[in-house]
């Protein structure tokens, strides 16, 4: 018989409470939503609203899935692992409430949704999204984990990263005229893979994080305004040069600079010294949708 663990415990059935409070953490974008349906705070566009908040919500949650392994290396904090799996397979929990809100919104006209999928660009990069993270939530616990092999269940977790890529695209592709903070959340991304190279390649985590600190936000900058040359034919470098005027509103580089900024200076402020390196173990890959 299968056994089912209690998420806020540990592995051996111990209570954690990081767990416990990452756990109810998880539902109160949902607890959130639900309240400002119910009272009437989404008028007029009850469903339609509610899409665009799980959709952020999903892709929210698949970032931090993401910040998790990053902040375990460079905050020295393994217990984090814990957390991964939940916060991941919240992610595709949101993504499905989103779809399903968009086949409410569509008064279930199923035909009507396939045909929708197939025919938009930005709904098919969506659902190929879900139908991903659909897999790794699925092939996210103990047993499926043991079925697959580690290397094996490895290779196919690693497609998260792909599934992020396609997530920023659908999220990008449907802002129209404003992509801030889809820009803004491509900039956390570049942030967050850069520093998992580097480290892969040998570098220290402070180093890394430096690294993604001083390209990330640059190379934001430049995707928003190559986005809005191409998509909405404004100049160039009408749009890179709002990055430092400052009379233009806050840009999302500068959010992905600051993001970039408390990285490192946590990995700075957790930097073990090169005596005691080699005695911190390095935590045991663990099930997640998010590595
Ligand atoms: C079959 C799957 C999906 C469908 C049919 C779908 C549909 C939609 C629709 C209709 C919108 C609103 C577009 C508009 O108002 O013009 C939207 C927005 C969005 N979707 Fe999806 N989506 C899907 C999958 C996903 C997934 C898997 C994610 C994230 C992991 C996601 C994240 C978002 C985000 C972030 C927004 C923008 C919300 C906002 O800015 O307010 N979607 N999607």
């Amino acid at each position: 018989m299968v056994q089912l663990k209690a998420p806020w415990n540990e592995r051996n059935g111990r209570f954690s409470p990081l767990k416990a409070v990452v756990f109810a953490g998880l539902f109160v974008p949902a607890a959130w939503i639900a309240y400002l349906a119910a009272t009437g705070a989404l008028e007029p566009k009850v469903v339609t609203e509610m899409i665009h908040r799980t959709g952020q919500w999903a892709i929210r949650f698949l970032t931090l899935a993401l910040l998790v392994t990053p902040l375990m290396r460079g905050a020295r904090y393994p217990k984090l692992v814990a957390i991964r799996r939940m916060v991941g397979v919240a992610a595709f929990a949101y993504a499905s409430a989103h779809l399903s809100l968009y086949i409410v919104d569509q008064h279930f006209a199923l035909l009507h949704v396939v045909s929708e999928i197939a025919l938009r660009f930005y709904l098919t990069i969506g659902f190929v999204t879900w139908l991903g993270l659909a897999a790794l939530a699925a092939t996210s616990t103990d047993a499926m984990i043991r079925r697959l092999g580690g290397p094996r269940w490895k290779t196919l977790h690693s497609l998260v990263y792909g599934i992020a890529v396609l997530a920023l695209l659908h999220f990008m592709i449907q802002a129209k005229a404003d992509v801030s903070e889809p820009v803004m959340m491509t900039g956390f991304f570049i942030v967050l893979m850069l520093f998992r190279v580097l480290v892969k390649r040998g570098l220290p985590a402070w180093g890394a994080a430096l690294a993604g600190a001083i390209v990330s936000p640059p190379l934001t900058a430049l995707i928003e305004a190559a986005w809005y040359a191409l998509v909405r034919h404004i100049p160039f470098w009408e749009v890179l040069s709002a990055n430092v005027d400052p009379d233009m509103a806050f840009r999302p580089s500068a959010y992905v600079a600051l993001g970039g900024a408390a990285f490192l200076i946590v990995t700075l402020l957790r930097r073990a010294p090169a005596t005691r390196r080699s005695a911190i173990l390095v935590p045991r890959p663990a099930a997640s949708v998010g590595r």
